[in-house]
């Protein structure tokens, strides 16, 4: 009945699968590894409530007026000082989600190229679908030559078709959902193609401060600030509830930026934004995160431990140095999409590689979350998911 209404944009929408399964079942019912949700242990509930307490009595009405598109200037202030970054390159954004959108919004036509890695982070292949951009992936390759070959191979082909490359969608520290991260050699070379090509990079980086080892690599935007959008999140170093992000850029990209966010919702959430001012300042933000990065290090190892343990010969995963994933190869032949329903009912979720690919390979991967279950449910759910595997697939 509404068919004729709807725009040409709907056609190109499609449904997240990994919320697709949230609806199906109760998280808290089976052992899930499939959302990318921090675990609640993690939010500092008497914390906040005093922050919340002194922020009324702080800002009064204020904090719950309208206020500038920018984001309120505490919050700003606060990032741009944790960032080493001027005040005006930092723009407040309803969540990294709406970061990654924002810039697909005010930078992409439809047919415009976006290059990105493949595996890559879903909800940002969903945003760029949606303005009908037409997605690249380039797989990692260890050798940065063939890396870099790759790359110029996918900039060729865009440029012989006409199209026109917009940008480079990156999440360089601990990805989602492969967990790993560029070198700074890999950092430099994209950089250096963006110089070269006149694209932009856009660096999605959620999960840069949950570093659970190793030495913290420059970001890209460090590398050529005038080059990268840098997009940043609350919603893993304090909590998802906030629906609070950031990006820093050149002003004359954050002005369009700007532009296109009074139309989107006026201003970032008021309250929430001096919440989180309070919280940087005080430095209980920093405090938390601390314990936080203690716990998933712990869950990170333990699943480690757990399926050098238990799967059985021919699946191998990453070692991600950070971050809330990592991923499972299963060997060549193996359908993840299709032993889902089998893994589901048994009681054990996952999300199947393929989502993240735009060219829907990887049928033989799934992505593993270790930050949300306890981790008596993750010693559980990695025996039973080891067995089903052996099992269903005769490995050994
Ligand atoms: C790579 C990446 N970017 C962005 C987001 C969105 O985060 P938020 O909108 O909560 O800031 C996520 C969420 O999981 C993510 O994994």
């Amino acid at each position: 009945m509404y068919k004729e209404l709807f725009s040409d944009d709907v056609g190109s929408f499609f449904r997240s699968p990994v919320r697709e399964i949230f609806k199906k079942v109760d998280l808290n019912s089976i052992y899930s590894f499939a959302g990318g949700y921090p675990s609640a242990e993690t939010f500092p509930l008497e914390s906040i409530r005093q922050t919340m307490s002194e922020v009324i009595d702080k800002y009064g009405g204020k904090a719950f007026q309208y206020g500038a598109t920018q984001g309120v200037m505490e919050l700003r202030e606060a990032v741009a000082e944790r960032y080493s970054v001027p005040v005006d390159r930092v723009q407040i954004t309803s969540s990294s989600q709406q970061g990654i959108d924002v810039c697909a919004r005010v930078l992409v036509n439809p047919g415009d190229v976006i290059l990105t890695s493949s595996p890559s982070y879903l909800g940002a292949l969903q945003s760029f679908c949606s303005y009908r951009a037409e997605i690249v992936g380039v797989p990692h390759c260890d050798d940065i030559e063939k890396y870099k070959d790759a790359y110029v191979a996918a900039i060729a082909k865009a440029e012989t078709s006409g199209s026109k490359v917009k940008f480079l969608y990156m999440i360089p520290d601990f990805q989602n959902p492969s967990g790993e991260s560029l070198t700074l050699e890999e950092r430099k070379m994209l950089v250096g193609l963006a110089e070269e090509y006149g694209f932009l990079i856009v660096e999605d980086s959620p999960y840069r401060e949950l570093r659970y080892e190793g030495e913290h690599i420059p970001t890209m935007y460090s590398l050529a600030p005038d080059r990268v959008i840098h997009l940043g999140s609350f919603s893993k170093i304090f909590a998802p509830g906030f629906r609070l992000g950031w990006a820093i850029a050149h002003p004359d990209i954050l002005d369009k930026i700007y532009v296109c966010k009074q139309s989107l919702d006026l201003c970032p959430p008021i309250f929430d934004q001096y919440v989180a001012a309070e919280f940087l300042k005080s430095g209980r933000l920093d405090e938390n995160l601390a314990k936080s990065v203690t716990l998933y290090k712990g869950k990170r190892d333990l699943l480690l431990s757990l399926l050098e343990e238990y799967m059985p010969q021919g699946v191998s995963w990453t070692h991600p140095q950070g971050g809330l994933f990592l991923f499972l190869t299963m060997p060549e032949g193996f359908d993840a999409v299709a032993f889902y329903d089998k893994a589901l009912s048994a009681g054990v979720a996952y999300v199947a590689g393929e989502f993240f690919h735009p060219d829907r390979s990887g049928k033989n991967t799934m992505r593993l979350n270790f930050s949300f279950m306890s981790p008596e449910k993750i010693i559980a759910g990695i025996k039973l998911l080891a067995e089903l595997l052996a099992d269903g697939l005769g490995l050994e």
